[in-house]
């Protein structure tokens, strides 16, 4: 094995993290598509589906450092919201939880001078200050319009592409 039982472990628990989200993601592009919000439900099942990926990259480098996973049970999310700002103030909150979770397991793998992990660990770092980033984007354009004007940010989501 290329990385510690520890080192490993921590990873299982990621791609639950990872799974979670990618949960809490789908069930945010449910509320949405429930509120007639087509673009803000496309926008979180792709994140949704990003996360899912997410946890699948950690998979590969747990198996490719020859560990073991298992994936962890996962609690149910959230699946319903007052308001699209609070869902997108708690995707919002989710992104800086994950940021350090990400610091986290990097700490440990520079404690264990693990730079295997660490180099792979890099990548999510960098895609942390995007998601990040995105999410306080969209939270900013969703207070400004008010609940009355989503319809503005669903035209820039329709835009973006996203
Ligand atoms: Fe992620
Ligand atoms: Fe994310």
């Amino acid at each position: 094995m290329m990385i510690s039982k520890k080192m490993s472990a921590s990873l299982n628990e990621q791609i639950g993290n990872e799974l979670g989200a990618a949960m809490q993601y789908m069930a945010m592009g449910n509320h949405f598509a429930a509120e007639s919000l087509p673009m803000f439900a496309a926008h979180f099942y792709k994140q949704g589906d990003e996360e899912r990926e997410h946890a699948l990259k950690i998979s590969k480098f747990v198996l490719d450092t020859g560990g073991r996973v298992e994936i962890p049970a996962i609690s149910a999310p959230k699946n319903s919201f007052k308001c699209a700002e609070e869902a997108v103030q708690q995707a919002l909150d989710w992104e800086k939880t994950v940021t350090k979770q990400i610091n986290e397991l990097i700490a440990q793998a520079v404690k264990e001078n693990d730079y295997t992990t660490q180099n792979f660990l890099a990548w999510f770092t960098t895609e942390q200050v995007e998601e990040v980033s995105s999410m306080e984007n969209l939270l900013a354009m969703v207070k400004r319009a008010g609940e009355a004007g989503l319809f503005h940010v669903e035209g820039y989501l329709a835009r973006q592409g996203k």
